[in-house]
């Protein structure tokens, strides 16, 4: 497959590797950036993203937008989110969650996360920055939620394997993208983990118990529980492991 990519043996992040790319040059859509090292990888809400050297997948891709307005913007993250979880399964048996908004689970561990930067004028997404980190042949974590290819099962020869399965879907992700909004938030919907289960999260440093019931067009996640439904934020809640 024809992959426009810049390949990196160490960075401190691909994303900031990109995003400083992206004041001199215009690359092209689709242009991914990979490192075998980061030293400083990022995760959401400025959290660090320690991928074990080079056993993992860690990549940016740059993609450039015609007509994406902000308000579309959960759909592209759950377009991102559906892709990189179809990539996965296309390498386990057991099902693949996506943990609100966009944290990858298998066997009740997180095995990717996505980190998404977007470039706003006015009203559109121009460009975005989309790194995903993947977890493939790490076997040990500091972090004990944690899990990879590898320890799920997957028969892969490399990490590059994996990477042209997730560029092919997200390519496709994107075009359906353009398409349906209803029909990517039902697909998101139903591989939701913990969707209608009863659960524990916490909510200002208070344990709070309840379902989750879905998500709305702004993304934010809607709880239940008897006093009744909460929208919450990403960054307002934290997850609870069991
Ligand atoms: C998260 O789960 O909090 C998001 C993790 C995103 C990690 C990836 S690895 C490639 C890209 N470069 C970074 O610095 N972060 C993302």
């Amino acid at each position: 497959m024809e992959i426009n990519r810049i390949s990196l043996f160490e960075i401190d992040s691909t994303n900031n590797y990109a995003s400083n790319l992206m004041k001199s040059e215009r690359l092209p859509h689709g242009t991914v950036i990979t490192a075998q090292f980061q030293t400083q990888g990022r995760g959401q809400r400025e959290n660090s993203w320690e991928g074990a050297s080079d056993q993992n997948l860690a990549a940016t891709w740059i993609f450039h937008f015609e007509d994406l307005k902000v308000t579309h913007g959960f759909v592209y993250n759950q377009s991102i989110a559906l892709a990189v979880r179809q990539s996965i399964q296309e390498w386990v048996h057991q099902d693949v969650y996506i943990k609100w908004p966009n944290d990858i689970i298998v066997d009740d561990k997180k095995i990717a996360g996505i980190l998404i930067e977007n470039f706003i004028q006015g009203d559109d997404i121009k460009s975005s920055l989309c790194g995903i980190g993947v977890n493939i042949f790490q076997t040990h974590f500091s972090f004990p939620h944690a899990t990879s290819l590898l320890l799920a099962g997957a028969e892969i020869a490399s990490t590059d394997s994996f990477l042209f399965t997730l560029h092919k879907n997200l390519r496709e992700a994107l075009i359906h993208m353009q398409h349906s909004a209803a029909k990517i938030n039902e697909q998101y919907l139903s591989n939701l983990y913990c969707a209608n289960e009863l659960i524990a999260l916490k909510h200002n440093e208070q344990l709070i118990h309840g379902y989750i019931q879905g998500v709305d067009e702004w993304g934010r996640l809607i709880f239940t529980n008897e006093s009744g439904a909460q929208r919450y934020q990403s960054g307002e809640i934290q997850w609870v492991w069991t």
